[in-house]
């Protein structure tokens, strides 16, 4: 592919804005993203850039914002179709809601149909990596990697595993799970742009036996991610207790079975025990904040200052998620956070939606921040994307002031182009 020079504002972090002030942001009101073969050759003011590149493609998109391309680092991409559905609790919304359409996924039409739709629809919201949850059927994890090799991106994905207290049709065995796994990891890890995810659904799903087999597989294949959920629900937490007598607490049913890690991606997170977040700090853990989750499925409040002492990343948690924006998911963040009484600021939303969930899923050195050598997934912000949104952004005299509407009030409209490796893939 030819050199693109690709001009706007662009708006940037070298590190979490959380622990470095505002002095880690970079923004630039006129400024170019020079790409070359999918990565960012160049980066700074645009008439510079234009003077010194003649005869590169420009794409010129005014006062447009450009971000790295959002990063969502926990997704049940077979949810897509059942996203919004009415009313319950956890336990019951699995039962009820996404149990039965999980189990659809054995039809590899079906796995391919949706993994396609999901992945345009988080494209138009303009991001570009995401870390899904696949259902127990190999074949999901297959139509997962094939729908994001063929758009190019950067995706993380495993084939949850459960082996109890699921239906019939969506239990595999511990054996399984583990064979299973290990095929798709030796078929997907590593190739092009995407990585296996070793993937127990969360210690109520999962026997002893089977938590102890990954847990094997991962001592086996340090080099992958693990993710699961943790201390989502009080009524959940009670189950765990309730099968897992011997466990000190929820975190102890993974770390007994060797799937406590740096190289662990723990999901909500919103009830953990001192011990645990203690045991997660030292470990190098990564948690991850679903916030339009936790107050769809009346989960809880996270507690984000965690964040001052480990790696954070954010997350649609598409279905039980609301929603396929990280514009909505910075926006639960701030809500979340206010009910707290912590005010994040929007760079500290910005971040977490991209250099934060990059460090997250140990991908900071490749995505999520506009630098040199950087991938070149990027996301184009229309910051006066609706009247309401534009009538606001008039007023602002900062970049902080000119964004924050959009963050609040901004959906898949407010994503003017998404480039994924440098090629715009915004579908029309
Ligand atoms: N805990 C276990 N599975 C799930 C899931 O699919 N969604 C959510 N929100 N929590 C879970
Ligand atoms: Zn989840």
């Amino acid at each position: 592919m030819d050199d693109q020079l690709i001009l706007g504002q662009y708006l940037s972090f070298e590190g979490d804005p959380r622990a470095l002030g505002l002095a880690a942001a970079r923004h630039e009101a006129s400024g170019g993203v020079l790409v070359r073969d999918g990565r960012i050759a160049a980066i700074g003011d645009g008439a510079t850039l234009r003077g010194a590149h003649r005869d590169v493609t420009v794409v010129d998109h005014g006062d447009g914002l450009i971000l790295p391309g959002f990063i969502d680092a926990h997704v049940h991409f077979p949810q897509t179709a059942m996203i919004a559905s009415w009313g319950k609790r956890l336990i019951d919304w699995l039962n009820s809601y996404t149990f039965p359409e999980e189990a659809r996924f054995g039809d590899p039409d079906y796995a391919a149909e949706i993994a396609g739709r999901y992945l345009d629809l988080v494209v138009s919201n303009g991001t570009t990596t995401v870390a899904s949850y696949c259902t127990i059927h190999p074949t999901s994890v297959d139509a997962f990697f094939d729908a994001a090799q063929t758009r190019g991106m950067r995706a993380l994905a495993g084939k949850t595993c459960m082996d109890r207290n699921a239906p019939d049709n969506l239990r595999d065995t511990a054996q399984s799970a583990y064979d299973d796994s290990r095929a798709l990891l030796e078929r997907w890890h590593g190739r092009g742009r995407l990585g296996y995810v070793i993937t127990p659904r969360f210690s109520p799903t999962s026997t002893p036996e089977q938590l102890e087999a990954l847990g094997v597989l991962w001592a086996e294949h340090p080099e992958c991610l693990m993710q699961t959920h943790i201390s989502e629900q009080l009524d959940e937490i009670a189950w765990v207790r309730e099968l897992y007598p011997e466990a000190r607490d929820y975190l102890d049913t993974y770390e007994t079975h060797g799937l406590l890690g740096a190289n662990g991606l723990y999901g909500h997170a919103i009830h953990l025990e001192p011990r645990e977040v203690d045991r997660l700090v030292e470990v190098g853990a990564a948690l991850i904040h679903c916030p339009t989750s936790n107050t769809f499925i009346g989960s809880g409040l996270f507690n984000m200052s965690l964040a001052d002492k480990m790696r954070v990343g954010l997350a649609t948690d598409t279905g039980g998620g609301s929603s396929f924006s990280m514009l909505r998911t910075m926006a639960a963040a701030y809500e979340v956070a206010q009910l707290r009484g912590e005010a994040l600021h929007p760079a500290e939303l910005i971040w977490r939606a991209t250099g934060g969930s990059a460090e997250a899923l140990h991908l900071g050195d490749k995505i999520g921040r506009l630098a040199v050598g950087m991938e070149a997934d990027l996301c184009i912000l229309n910051l006066a994307s609706t009247p309401a949104i534009s009538q606001r952004h008039t007023r602002a005299t900062t970049i902080w002031e000119a964004v924050f509407p959009t963050i609040m009030m901004g959906d898949d409209r407010a994503i003017t182009q998404t480039y994924i490796a440098g090629r715009p893939l915004k579908p029309e």
